[in-house]
């Protein structure tokens, strides 16, 4: 029986990572390493410890902690790591870079480190489109790509691929790295752009769109991402990179009218702001290579974004306590005072990648 260690998977993809997995297939246990750090929450993964009791456990730790990443691999059997945990969010990591550099950067190495001293394990590093910054109308990303990171968010996971890779070079551990697109769907932290802007219209609170709001992402549903870091786990070749994403894009303020027609809210809602530091123009990913190993996306932008919603819709109970906690402060220090736009300009976008 395989036994997997998946850190960060309390968070938003790494829970429904676990579930995927343990539904999927019968013969395969799983370990979930998480910091419980505000984006982790015990209660995303509440079902799967009732339903897959026998082969699901949970231990509470920091990547960053060496001495207990080790003991809890012996302790379990790992033999085969996939690395969700990491500070996710660009915002914070533009208000603070630090807990990036540690757990983000130092924490992949304390993982990298124990995967190689414990007997060479298996290792997938989930990374994001973010490490090829911002990229010019026409060009999607190759994995062949250099990276350009913009933010020190997507820096730190830069960083972090660059180290799997060098551990593959120098050591021969057995690594792949999937970079992801945008994911959406249940339990994101309502942070993030989809399930902030949802949460806000339900209260009919003004949705912060940065800047002119045409900035170009590639939402893809979190189920979506998770088939595709299954099949590159199992059948990805060693040492290679896969981009994940549905290969389509769409502007911010067209993600926000499809969300808002699926509230039936008003368009009035839309308040255009002061935008984000480095904003990151525009990601597109060529996504031929993960096509290859036989995966294609069943949700389209539209269909991700309506489903999303919907979820929210019913899950009230799993995100109003989450509004209602540390996240007050950490909006009003990051909304409370930013300039509203009355016109919003036409947005810079200089230094582009490839
Ligand atoms: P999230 O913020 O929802 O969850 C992160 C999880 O990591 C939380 O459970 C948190 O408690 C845990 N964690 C944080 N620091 C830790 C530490 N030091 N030790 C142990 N656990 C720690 O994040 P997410 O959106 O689910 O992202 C998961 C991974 O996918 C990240 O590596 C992220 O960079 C990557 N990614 C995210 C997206 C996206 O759109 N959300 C897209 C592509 C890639
Ligand atoms: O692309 C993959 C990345 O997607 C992941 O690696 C990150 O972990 C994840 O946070 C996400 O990063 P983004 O910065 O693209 O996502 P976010 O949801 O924060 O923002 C999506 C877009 O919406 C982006 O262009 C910024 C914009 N935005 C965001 C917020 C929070 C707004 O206009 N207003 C907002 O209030």
């Amino acid at each position: 029986m395989q036994t997997l260690l998946v850190t960060g998977g309390a968070g938003f993809i790494g829970c429904n990572f676990v579930r995927y997995l343990l539904q999927k297939y019968s013969d395969v246990r799983v370990v979930v390493y998480d910091k419980l750090t505000y984006a982790g929450r015990l209660e995303n993964l509440a079902d799967v410890a009732e339903q897959f009791a026998g082969r699901y456990q949970f231990v509470q730790g920091d990547i960053c902690d060496a001495g207990r990443v080790e003991e809890t691999i012996r302790t379990h059997g790992i033999d085969t790591i996939v690395n969700f945990a990491a500070e996710t969010h660009v915002d914070r990591s533009i208000l603070d870079p630090d807990a990036f550099i540690q757990t983000d950067v130092y924490g992949t190495y304390v993982l990298l480190e124990a995967a190689r001293k414990l007997g060479n394990l298996r290792y997938h590093q989930i990374s994001t489109d973010e490490v090829y910054g911002h990229i010019h109308g026409g060009h999607r990303s190759l994995e062949s790509d250099n990276v350009a990171p913009r933010s020190p968010y997507a820096a730190s996971k830069a960083s972090a691929d660059h180290f799997v890779s060098a551990y593959h070079i120098t050591y021969g551990l057995p690594v792949t790295i999937s970079r992801g697109a945008n994911n959406i769907g249940p339990y994101q932290y309502p942070e993030k752009a989809v399930p902030l802007f949802v949460t806000n219209a339900l209260s009919d609170l003004p949705l912060p769109v940065y800047g002119d709001g045409r900035q170009m992402r590639d939402y893809q549903y979190v189920t979506d991402h998770c088939e595709g870091i299954d099949l590159v786990l199992r059948n990805g070749v060693i040492g290679e990179v896969y981009n994940i994403g549905t290969g389509a894009e769409m502007t911010n303020l067209e993600m926000v009218e499809i969300l808002l027609d699926e509230l039936g809210k008003p368009r009035t809602l839309i308040q255009h702001v002061e935008d984000r530091l480095g904003h990151d123009r525009r990601y597109c990913m060529d996504v031929s290579k993960l096509m290859a190993l036989g995966w294609e996306p069943d949700y389209n932008h539209e269909e991700a974004i309506r489903a999303t919603v919907r979820w929210y819709l019913e899950n009230r109970r799993w995100w109003e306590p989450i509004r209602n906690g540390e996240f007050k402060q950490y909006y009003q220090k990051l909304y409370g005072n930013r300039k509203v736009l009355a016109m919003p300009p036409e947005a810079e976008y200089t230094n582009a990648n490839n």
